[in-house]
């Protein structure tokens, strides 16, 4: 028996945040996929993710973490184990520090005032901190913006975050597969995400494959 055999490969882990631009569905999509994919999902919501949420996909969080890990597993079918939830100001949870060892993160969906406080730097809640650190330690980082229209402001962040290796993959589903339904535009969106974060998914048609 090989020395090794017993030790357990350790779950690949992704953290994810979500805002309060519209689009919840799409974190909530994505969340569904990574833990389907076997992925550990460390989950930062804000304060305003969670007004959408409930405007949007009739989701309730409460405040206590382990009660919303389960909330939201109730809400996307999916077992409760594969998820973490840390609060705003949860400085001791891995996505706090570059010592962790998490290699990718996304923000999904991404408001404005999120994606300002990321290119400034600045980490007064643990989402923004977890980007930062994403930044400093040169790992993953994908955000998916929503606005519109864009200000020049909103512009020169993403171009200063895309200059900074940041994937910029904005809320733009497109129109080639002539979708039916909502959910053919949100998986459109998260697939692009997922083919980023090189976790393999059939959610949506790749181009050339039928289109
Ligand atoms: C239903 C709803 C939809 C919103 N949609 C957007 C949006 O698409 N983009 C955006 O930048 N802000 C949007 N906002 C405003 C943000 O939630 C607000 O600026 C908030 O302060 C963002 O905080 P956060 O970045 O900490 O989540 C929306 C707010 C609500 C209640």
């Amino acid at each position: 028996m090989m020395k090794n055999q017993h030790i357990k490969q350790k779950k690949r882990q992704i953290i994810v945040g979500m805002t309060g631009a519209s689009g919840a569905a799409y974190g909530l999509r994505l969340i569904e996929q990574l833990v389907t994919a076997d992925v550990m999902v460390h989950l930062l919501l804000s304060d305003a993710a969670r007004v959408v949420l409930k405007q949007e996909c009739d989701v309730c969080l409460p405040d206590d973490q382990a009660e919303t890990v389960q909330a939201l597993a109730d809400a996307i079918h999916c077992p409760a184990d594969s998820l973490r939830s840390y609060g705003t100001q949860d400085w001791f949870s891995p996505a706090a520090s570059g010592s962790s060892g998490i290699e990718q993160m996304v923000v999904a969906p991404c408001s404005m005032g999120t994606l300002a406080s990321i290119a400034h730097g600045m980490s007064d809640h643990l989402l923004e901190r977890a980007a930062d650190v994403m930044l400093k330690e040169r790992k993953q980082l994908i955000l998916m913006p929503r606005e519109t229209p864009l200000s020049a402001i909103h512009l020169e962040h993403m171009l200063k975050l895309a200059r900074l290796g940041v994937d910029i993959i904005p809320a733009m589903p497109g129109f080639y597969h002539r979708p039916k339904t909502m959910d053919e535009l949100i998986d459109f969106m998260v697939s692009r995400v997922l083919d980023h974060l090189k976790v393999n998914n059939n959610i949506a048609q790749q181009w050339g494959m039928g289109v």
